[in-house]
């Protein structure tokens, strides 16, 4: 009990002192049962830093008192820095603290009343999502599919929102199903010149959950209404924190609508109000979610996104290059429109595919099975969170130990 007690102290003494900006992204990990934790190379939830994990263990704290609030400012600023827009005051972050990234899209989504017409371009799982969240709102949704790993058709989706009809369109920046990297900048400045042409509106949203803070976002160049992400894939902290960077006048653009229709308790607006207003939650947030992410951040603001993307690019182009040894092929042809954030690749022929996962699994490694139409023909590497070199070798041979294992003579 009296070690219990001491261990606590201690983990207390270290978040509380602990500085980001003094431990080096490849130190970050050095003390949290490196030998019992399973190796995450999915898309999240990822390898967090020791920091963000002691954080868990947080003192007993009341979400509406001035030390939550604290906690939540520091959140709503450093939460803008993945988007693009730190220190900008035209967009505001919005939380559901105790919502994952479906709840973040669905925020965006039920804030458009019944009806609305939205185009929804798909090419993976989670636009497909997005489509269904749609229609269980009762927007009037029209899809363009434009199929698994296929990218998305400029000149299509341009001749679609040329037309004039739709007052929103949403789509996924990396449709995680894949590994593709869409073009939301393009996309983004087509809705702008429609806008201009016919002097309309067009609400351009879109769902960054495992993009923001790997790749490139910026929200107020792009020309972005609402973009959502969460606490768990690419910010590095745990899941279970939904997060919308939104244009603030477009927030009072869609209360002035009377847009609000599908949630009370998601409606950005309403959470948008009480963090404004008083920097609070509408309702008892998770606050054993928030303080990791509060610390998450900070890590990332010390970083900087630059050097975030520089290291996980350097990680998915050795993988892609031990993988090419392998002869195994990807799913997305061309590498430019790959993410940095993971691979998905066929298994070659002849494979076991349950003696393939098995064997990667008692390694203590988890990857992930394809889905959809992908289902039993490719798997899924990630590369974020606190990994090292070490880390990405261990994955590949583990990989080249696997496919010889489970290979069919
Ligand atoms: C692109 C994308 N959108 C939405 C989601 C759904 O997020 P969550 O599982 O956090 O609800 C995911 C999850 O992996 C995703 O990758």
């Amino acid at each position: 009990m009296k070690n219990l007690k001491k261990a606590i102290e201690l983990i207390y003494n270290y978040v509380d002192n602990y500085d980001p900006r003094t431990v080096e992204f490849s130190q970050r990990r050095q003390i949290c049962f490196e030998k019992n934790f399973p190796l995450l190379f999915c898309p999240g939830p990822v390898r967090v830093s020791d920091a963000v994990k002691m954080s868990m263990l947080h003192p007993d704290l009341g979400h509406r008192e001035e030390e939550f609030s604290t906690i939540l400012k520091s959140i709503l600023e450093n939460a803008k820095i993945p988007f693009g827009v730190a220190n900008n005051n035209n967009y505001e972050i919005v939380t559901i603290i105790g919502g994952s990234g479906s709840a973040a899209n669905e925020s965006i989504i039920s804030s458009f009343k019944e009806g609305t017409k939205i185009l929804i371009p798909t090419n993976g799982i989670f636009g497909e999502a997005l489509v269904k969240t749609a229609i269980v709102h009762k927007l009037d949704v029209k899809q363009i599919d434009f199929g698994w790993g296929n990218s998305i058709d400029l000149n299509v989706v341009e001749q679609k929102i040329s037309s004039n009809i739709y007052e929103v369109l949403m789509m996924v920046h990396h449709e995680t199903s894949t590994g593709q990297l869409n073009p939301i900048k393009e996309v983004a400045a087509i809705c702008r010149l429609v806008e201009e042409k016919f002097n309309s509106k067009i609400f351009m949203c879109v769902d960054a959950v495992s993009s923001a803070g790997a790749e490139s976002i910026d929200v107020e160049k792009f020309n972005i209404s609402f973009c959502s992400t969460q606490s768990g894939k690419a910010l590095l902290s745990d899941p279970g924190v939904g997060i919308i960077c939104a244009r603030s006048s477009d927030l009072d653009l869609i209360r002035e609508r009377k847009y609000q229709s599908g949630s009370k308790y998601l409606a950005l607006n309403n959470q948008a109000q009480i963090h404004r207003e008083k920097v609070q939650t509408l309702n008892t947030p998770a606050i054993g979610l928030a303080i990791p992410l509060d610390i998450a951040l900070k890590e990332l603001k010390a970083d900087g996104l630059e050097l975030r993307k520089e290291i996980y690019l350097k990680y998915a182009s050795k993988i892609r290059l031990a993988a090419k040894e392998m002869e195994l092929k990807t799913v997305i042809d061309d590498e430019q429109c790959m993410s940095r954030v993971l691979t998905t690749f066929y298994y070659p022929q002849n494979i076991n595919v349950d003696n393939f996962h098995n064997y990667i699994r008692n390694k203590n490694i988890i990857i992930y099975r394809g889905k959809g139409p992908i289902a039993g023909k490719a798997f899924q590497l990630a590369n974020i969170g606190y990994l090292t070199f070490d880390h990405i070798d261990y994955l590949i041979n583990s990989i080249k130990e696997a496919l010889r294992f489970s290979h069919i003579p």
